[in-house]
This record gives structure tokens, C-alpha cells and sequence, in this order.
């Protein structure tokens, strides 16, 4: 079991995401897919919860990510909460608040807390050198000065690290050290700040985690135990920073809470705008013992969620500590680290443009293979493959062999009869796996559950596959009916089970069945689907995925893969700013792509235009006929260099009339992000007129 006792209710969060940026695959399969099954399996069981979560909207990152983007912290977190908010709606992840640590209540709440300890002599003052940027006036985290590595050599080693031979580094180490920020020179200077003395809190943190707690998942306990068996030392929890929670005491000024104090409580303070609003009390979710407090967040959280926020809570008093923190390993796409930066991701934004109405899919597919134990691979063609032999052959075939089956033959649900040995034996394998399913949910072991879900499918499927109801029906209605009653009894066992994972799915069937969703605590009846009722009519459940549109997206991977080494060779090159790169223009259609006639053609002739400074005069042999186009590249080519060179030709595009002068089709130039244009021509010599698409 994954609690040690029977509580009386659950208080479940979900890290808050940062709000300074979308979220991706990795987020939504590390804190936010498994909480969100966790809370609809134990809504479906009947208990207390209450779902957690919002925007953490303070830190450096977003600080300087401002400055950077020439805006406010303020209009970055606004757009990001927004943005964040709807995708984790329409992902249905089903939290009862979604608040922000922007929110006055937050900073109300957060200062609260320092008040408390500083009254109570809780938190130590130091003043030390730290390094600032003399040129942006701000003191600099260690990951915004960068250098050149003492180890390696490498010229963009960070002030705690280095990223190419992966030596642990302080600021002072740094050869040439200069500020990520504005790029000078950091200079020391003095800072005074107040320290948590997590050294206080060791004795107990060891108790309540090495021995309270020791059935805590082996990857948190792990990294816990190998922080307890070292000294903890005091942790500074205030920041010299004009974005975040300000420090609640005179003199204090640009200073702000350290957002990892800050934010923990913000699930608190999510609770408490909740309960504001519901009229409910938020004390009995923090400070009754008979409250579970469970955390979901992925394994660079653990020591915040851990080891901090329990000293926190205990160094306050009134709390109660996390029961849980089943923290999730690292998604990989396509074999790679999921990187921001690099926008090597899968954004849920833009996956809910481009598989409208397939929300339940991807659930499915990260549920699969969820980072529970260890790292895990995302890749579009196993998205593609567990979609169709999984949601499509063996879950959506059998709810609509029933379905279609049902409608056929019978007026409203079959009459069922006495159970054969046959059909006692699908009861059975369908209850084992409910019951194995929910001590997997138990135990936060998603995967097994989802296995275990399937496993219904297939026992229903197999089961219509050997009792044949289409050809019995020829023979003896009534039997047929019977085998048809039953498999509607499985369909509805089959959506209570899925709820937690897909539960668009889910309601669909309750609602082909006619029935209000089954809960949990039924699924020993033997009746949930009432004989006579009326099947209703549902939209397709799955279908099956092209195998182009998986393919697009690995390409779009690869191409962003390649815009942005080429935007870091550029800047590496210039020493400059990186060249921005165009964004990708809004969704055309195949049907639109199609429509047009691209060739390869060869430039036969070209002169410069006399009445224009910007256009070339190309006569273009295109395989069909010689035609004139006209192209606005004379500052970027003499006409003798494109002469019999091949090119990319865009046919059917209606004559324009330029300077005088009709062109009858466009050639197609690449820009690069410098802006330098180059012709767009095949690898090898290919005959004018050959197609492209
Ligand atoms: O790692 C992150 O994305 C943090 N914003 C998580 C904060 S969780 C909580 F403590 F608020
Ligand atoms: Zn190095």
C-alpha cells in the first residue's frame, strides 16, 4: 500500500509548473497524467480528495527571461498561466483548483510563513560575497556566469558546472568568467540573506523518511537517503531580485523569497483560494493527521518536496508532512533528452491543434510508458503503433463488436440467462484484473494498471471471439443475447477501469450504454447495465493513425533539430546574437499542398531587369516549356551565376505583371537566418520537369 494507514482524505498536488514557458510530453507524464489518475481512481472510489495545482510564477529564470525578451516577468507568467491553465483542461486533468503564485493571497501566505520563522528565531542571517553583474545591477545565480572550463577547455561552461566533461564547478573556477545576463565581467560583492539551517531538521528528516517512510518509491527514497547520509548545511531562502514574494521586513528592499520557498506553499495557498470560494474549510487538508498529503513531481523535485518543504512544514508546526512524493524519472523523445532549448519536445499546445479530439491517445500512450522506475522513450511511430493494435484492435474493436452487434440484432440490452462454465470464466479474469488494477493504482504502478485494463478488452474480445454472437444469433437468439448482455457487462467494467486513463472514453461508453458512470466500489454487481435498456449512438472511439502524420512529426523534430544548431554555429561563429529563424506559419492543408505544381526546371538564361534594382529576368527551361520568371534576387546573385543551374520552379502560379514585365511562375530560393539566399536545387542532376512533392 502506498499510504501506511486508512485516511480520511487525500490532498494531492502536482508540481506547479513554471510559468514561463508551454508544457510538453515530459511535464504531462511526470506530475501531471499520474496524479490526475490517482485522483479520478480515488474520486471513483468515493474518497475525499482535493486536486492541487497553479503557476509558479517566480524565479530567476523568469526575472531574466524578461530582461532578455525586452518585457515584464509580469506579461511572461500572464501569458504562460494562461496557456498552462487551458492545455491541462483540455488534457482533462482534473484539478479542483489551478491557481498562481502571483496571486496576493500566495504573497500573503508565503510571508506569512517567514514571519513565523523569523519571530520564532528560525532562520539565520549571513552576509557574504556573491557576484554581480555591474552592468544589468544584479546579483548573478551560479548558472548565469559562464566561462571557460579549467578541466576541459570548454568556453561555455556554467558557474556550477560544466556540461561538456560534466565537472561540478564554482563561479570562482571559471577562466574568463562573464554573466550570461548583459556579458561583463561579474564583480564580488556583499549580500545579506536569511538561511533556513537545514542541519536543524536532520535528526528528524532521517526518522521521518529513512524509517517512517521507508516504502516510499526506491528512486525518492534513494536520492533522499543519499542526501541524509551527508551533512545537511543551511540553505539561503531569500533571493536579490526585484520578481517574486518580497521579503516582510524593513530594509529589505529587492529582496524576494527564494522561489523554492515560496512556491511548495503555494499549494497551500491554492487550498485556501478554494476553499474561499467553495465556503469549505482549507485548515483540515494541511493540519489534520487523517489528511494524506501526496506529492506528484518528477525527479528533479525530490529534494524541494522531500527533504525543504517537510523541514518547512515542521519548522511551522501546525502542518501535517507528505505521506507520499511518488516522483517520476525523465520522458526522452526519440532517444533524446527533452530539451526546451533546443525544442526538442513534443508541446501539448500544439498537439492538441494537430490531433484534435485525441487527448485520450496520448494519455494512453505516456500512461504506457510512463518514467515510473526509471528514464523512458517517447517516439511517434510507438505512438502510433499503441494506438492502432492497442486502442484501435483490441479496445475500440471490442466495445464496437458489441455495439454494432447489439443494435443489429436487439431491441434495447439483452435478456441474460443462467452463467456457463464460459462465461463464469470471463467474470473471473475480468474481476482479477479490476482487482489487480486497483492495487497497482494503490501503489501508483500506472503502467501495470493500464496493462491490467487491457487485459479486460482482450478478455472480452475473446470472449465474443469464441462464442460467435453473429453467427449464434442465426441459430438461438436468445443464447446470442445472452453473450451479448454480457459483453455490454464488460464494456461497462472496461470504462469504470479506463475513467482514470482516458476518461473521454469512458463517458462515451457509460453513454452508449444509457447508464450514469459506474463507480468503482460497484464493480462486484453483477448487474450494470440493465436489461431493455437503449444503446444511444456515440462518435468512433479510436481510429487509426497515418502513418504520414507520425512521419511529419519527426520531421518537423529534425527540422527544428537543425534550425537551431544552425542558429548556435551562426552565434558561435559571430560571437553575435543568434539570427532569429522564421516561426512556423499556421496549418495549409495536403489538399493545398498538392494543388501546387513544383518542378525542377533549369535556368537557361538571365539578365538583370533594366527598370527594377531588385529583380532578375531567368528564362527557365521546366521540362514542359521555356518560360519567363522573374525573381526578386538581384542583390543576391549576378546573372551568370545562376545560368545552367537547376532549380526549383513553382508552376501554376497565376502570370504577375512586375516592372513592365509578366512572370509566369516563381523559382524557389532558401533564406538562411542571416539572410543570405541560396537556390533550391536537387542533389544530382535530375531531368527538367521532374515533380516534387
Ligand atoms: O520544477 C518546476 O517546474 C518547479 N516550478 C516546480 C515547483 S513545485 C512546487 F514546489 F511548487
Ligand atoms: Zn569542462
Amino acid at each position: 500500500m502506498s499510504t501506511k494507514k486508512k485516511y480520511q482524505r487525500y490532498t494531492i498536488t502536482s508540481a506547479l509548473p513554471y510559468a514561463n514557458g508551454p508544457a510538453h510530453i515530459g511535464h504531462m507524464a511526470g506530475a501531471y497524467l499520474p496524479a490526475d489518475i490517482f485522483v479520478r481512481y480515488l474520486r471513483s472510489k468515493g474518497e475525499d480528495v482535493l486536486f492541487i495545482c497553479g503557476s509558479d510564477e517566480h524565479g530567476t529564470a523568469i526575472e531574466i527571461q524578461a530582461r532578455r525578451e525586452g518585457t515584464t516577468p509580469r506579461e511572461i507568467v500572464n501569458k504562460y498561466h494562461e496557456i498552462l491553465k487551458s492545455t491541462f483542461a483540455a488534457f482533462n486533468i482534473s484539478f479542483d483548483v489551478y491557481s498562481r503564485t502571483s496571486n496576493p493571497g500566495h504573497h500573503e501566505t508565503a510571508q506569512g510563513f517567514f514571519r513565523k520563522f523569523l519571530d520564532e528565531g528560525k532562520f539565520l542571517q549571513k552576509t557574504s560575497e556573491q557576484l554581480y553583474d555591474p552592468e544589468a545591477q544584479m546579483f548573478l545565480a551560479d548558472r548565469y556566469v559562464v566561462g571557460t572550463c579549467p578541466n576541459c577547455s570548454s568556453t561555455e561552461a556554467y558557474g556550477n558546472s560544466c556540461e561538456r566533461c560534466g565537472s561540478d564547478l564554482s563561479p570562482d573556477q571559471l577562466i574568463d568568467p562573464r554573466s550570461k545576463v548583459s556579458g561583463s565581467t561579474p564583480v564580488k560583492r556583499e549580500t545579506t540573506h536569511w538561511y533556513l539551517p537545514l542541519n536543524d531538521y536532520q535528526d528528524w528528516l532521517q526518522q521521518y523518511i529513512l524509517e517512517d517512510h521507508n516504502y516510499w518509491k526506491s528512486n525518492v527514497y534513494g536520492q533522499c537517503k543519499s542526501w541524509l547520509q551527508q551533512d545537511l548545511h543551511p540553505r539561503s531562502i531569500t533571493r536579490d531580485l526585484s520578481w517574486g514574494v518580497s521579503v516582510p521586513v524593513a530594509d529589505a528592499e529587492g529582496k524576494v523569497l527564494y522561489v523554492w520557498f515560496d512556491a511548495p506553499i503555494g499549494y497551500i495557498s491554492a487550498t485556501k483560494e478554494w476553499a474561499a470560494a467553495k465556503g469549505e474549510d482549507w485548515e483540515k487538508w494541511w493540519k489534520d493527521e487523517d489528511s494524506a498529503l501526496i506529492h506528484f513531481i518528477g525527479k528533479d523535485n525530490i529534494v524541494f518536496h522531500c527533504i525543504i518543504f517537510p523541514a518547512i512544514l515542521k519548522g511551522h508546526g501546525e502542518y501535517i508532512f507528505p505521506e507520499n512524493v511518488p516522483a517520476n524519472e525523465f520522458l526522452n523523445l526519440e532517444g533524446e533528452k527533452i530539451s526546451t532549448s533546443k525544442n526538442w519536445a513534443v508541446w501539448l499546445h500544439e498537439y492538441l491543434e494537430e490531433f484534435p479530439g485525441q487527448t485520450d491517445v496520448l494519455r494512453y500512450v505516456l500512461t504506457g510508458i510512463m518514467p515510473e522506475t526509471k528514464d523512458a522513450n517517447f517516439t511517434w511511430e510507438d505512438f502510433k503503433t499503441r494506438n492502432d493494435s492497442e486502442l484501435v484492435d483490441t479496445f475500440a474493436n471490442f466495445v464496437n463488436r458489441v455495439k454494432v452487434l447489439t443494435v443489429k440484432n436487439f431491441d434495447g440490452v439483452p435478456v441474460r440467462q443462467e452463467l456457463t462454465s464460459r462465461d463464469t470464466q470471463l467474470l473471473n479474469s475480468v474481476q482479477e484484473a479490476v482487482t489487480a488494477a486497483g492495487n497497482d493504482l494503490d501503489n501508483f504502478r500506472f503502467r501495470e494498471a493500464l496493462n491490467e485494463m487491457m487485459k479486460i478488452a482482450r478478455a472480452g474480445d475473446l470472449y465474443l471471439s469464441d462464442l460467435e454472437p453473429w453467427k449464434l444469433v442465426k441459430t438461438d437468439k436468445i443464447a446470442a443475447g445472452h453473450v451479448l448482455n454480457l459483453g455490454l457487462h464488460v464494456a461497462a467494467v472496461l470504462a469504470t477501469v479506463a475513467e482514470p486513463f482516458l476518461p473521454e472514453t469512458a463517458q462515451k461508453i457509460f453513454t452508449l450504454l444509457g447508464i450514469a458512470p459506474v463507480k468503482w466500489g460497484q464493480l462486484g454487481e453483477t448487474v450494470l447495465v440493465p436489461e431493455g435498456g437503449q444503446l444511444e449512438k456515440i462518435p468512433h472511439l479510436f481510429s487509426r493513425i497515418d502513418k504520414k502524420v507520425v512521419q511529419a512529426q519527426v520531421d518537423k523534430l529534425e527540422r527544428r533539430k537543425a534550425e537551431r544548431e544552425a542558429e548556435k554555429a551562426a552565434a558561435e561563429a559571430g560571437g553575435a546574437e543568434a539570427p532569429s529563424i522564421a516561426p512556423v506559419k499556421d496549418m495549409t492543408t495536403f489538399d493545398d499542398f498538392t494543388q501546387m505544381d513544383i518542378r525542377i526546371g533549369t535556368i537557361v538564361e538571365a539578365e538583370k531587369l533594366k527598370k527594377s534594382k531588385k529583380l532578375l529576368k531567368l528564362l527557365v527551361d521546366t521540362g514542359l516549356d521555356q518560360r519567363i520568371i522573374l525573381s526578386g534576387v538581384a542583390q543576391h546573385f549576378a546573372p551568370e551565376e545562376l545560368v545552367g543551374k537547376q532549380c526549383t520552379v513553382l508552376l501554376n502560379l497565376p502570370a504577375r505583371k512586375m516592372a513592365g514585365e509578366y512572370s509566369h511562375g516563381m523559382v524557389l530560393f532558401a533564406e538562411d537566418p542571416s539572410g543570405k539566399l541560396h537556390l533550391v536545387n536537387p542533389e544530382y542532376l535530375i531531368p527538367p520537369g521532374s515533380t516534387v512533392n
